[in-house]
C-alpha cells in the first residue's frame, strides 16, 4: 500500500466511503491512488489544469497498477465534470480562495456530491465560511503539524439546517471560522499549539502598535484560553 505525507493522510482519514471520487488539483495522484487502494473510493479521477502534474500523476497510477481505477483529466477546476460524475471531491495544497471560487464555479457538480474533503493552504477560514453560507456542514475537521507547519483539513456534507458545530456561544462566528468550531469544542492540543503559534505572531505586532490586529490577538487568545 502507498505510504503518504501526514498531511494527505489526514486527508484520506476524513474521508468516507464513496463511489466515485473527484481530487481536484491532484499533481502527484497519491491521493485518488491510495483511496483506491484502501477501497475508500471505488473509483477516482485525478484531475489537474495542468499537463505536466498529470504526467507525474499518470506514472504513477501506472505504477500503482491502478489504471483501471484511477482516471485522469485535464480540467480547470470542478466544472468540467458533470453532475453526477462523482459523489465526493477532495482538494488539497491550494488556497482556501482558490477553493471557494472553484466551488462557486460548479454549483451543478456540488449539488451531486456527499462529501467534500479540504485541505486549504491559507484561507482557512475562507472556506469554513463559504460551507457556512452553502448548506455544507462542518463533519469533522483535522490539525496536522509536518516539516514545521500547521495543516488544517476539513471534511463537509451537505445538510439542511443550521449546522450544529457553530452553536458555541462563547465565539462569534468570525472568530469560530478562523479558529476551527470542533477543534474548540474538542480542545484540540495541536489547533491550540497553533493558536498559541498565531499569538506569538501577531503579539509583537501589536506590542509595536499595530492596533488594526488587537481584534486578532485577542482572538487568539481567547482560544488558546478555551482549549486549555
Ligand atoms: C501544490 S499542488 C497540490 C497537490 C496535491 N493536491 C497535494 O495536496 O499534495 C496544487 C496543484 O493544483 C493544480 N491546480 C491549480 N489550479 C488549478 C485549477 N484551477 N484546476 C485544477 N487544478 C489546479 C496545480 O496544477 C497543482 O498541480
Amino acid at each position: 500500500l502507498l505510504s503518504v505525507s501526514a498531511r494527505l493522510e489526514a486527508v484520506l482519514d476524513l474521508l468516507e466511503p464513496c463511489q466515485r471520487l473527484a481530487d481536484v488539483g491532484t499533481d502527484h495522484g497519491l491521493i485518488p491512488i491510495a483511496a483506491v487502494q484502501r477501497g475508500i473510493a471505488r473509483r477516482a479521477i485525478a484531475a489537474d489544469l495542468r499537463e505536466a502534474p498529470l504526467r507525474v500523476a499518470r506514472q504513477n497510477v501506472a505504477r500503482a497498477g491502478m489504471l483501471e481505477h484511477v482516471s485522469l483529466l485535464r480540467a480547470d477546476g470542478l466544472r468540467p465534470l458533470c453532475r453526477g460524475a462523482v459523489d465526493a471531491v477532495v482538494m488539497a495544497g491550494v488556497s482556501g480562495r482558490l477553493m471557494t471560487q472553484l466551488c462557486d464555479s460548479a454549483p451543478e457538480v456540488l449539488a451531486g456530491i456527499r462529501q467534500l474533503v479540504l485541505q486549504p493552504n491559507k484561507d482557512v477560514a475562507m472556506v469554513r465560511a463559504w460551507a457556512l453560507a452553502h448548506g455544507f456542514h462542518l463533519r469533522d475537521e483535522r490539525m496536522v503539524h509536518e516539516r514545521g507547519h500547521f495543516f488544517v483539513v476539513c471534511a463537509f456534507a451537505p445538510r439542511p439546517g443550521p449546522d450544529p458545530a457553530y452553536g458555541l456561544s462563547a465565539f462569534d462566528e468570525t472568530s469560530l471560522c478562523n479558529v476551527g468550531p470542533l477543534f474548540l469544542r474538542r480542545k484540540d492540543p495541536l489547533a491550540r499549539s497553533f493558536c498559541e503559534q498565531e499569538c506569538a505572531r501577531v503579539r509583537p505586532l501589536v506590542e509595536q502598535g499595530v492596533k488594526a490586529l488587537e481584534p486578532e490577538l485577542a482572538q487568539w487568545q481567547a482560544a488558546c484560553a478555551y482549549m486549555r
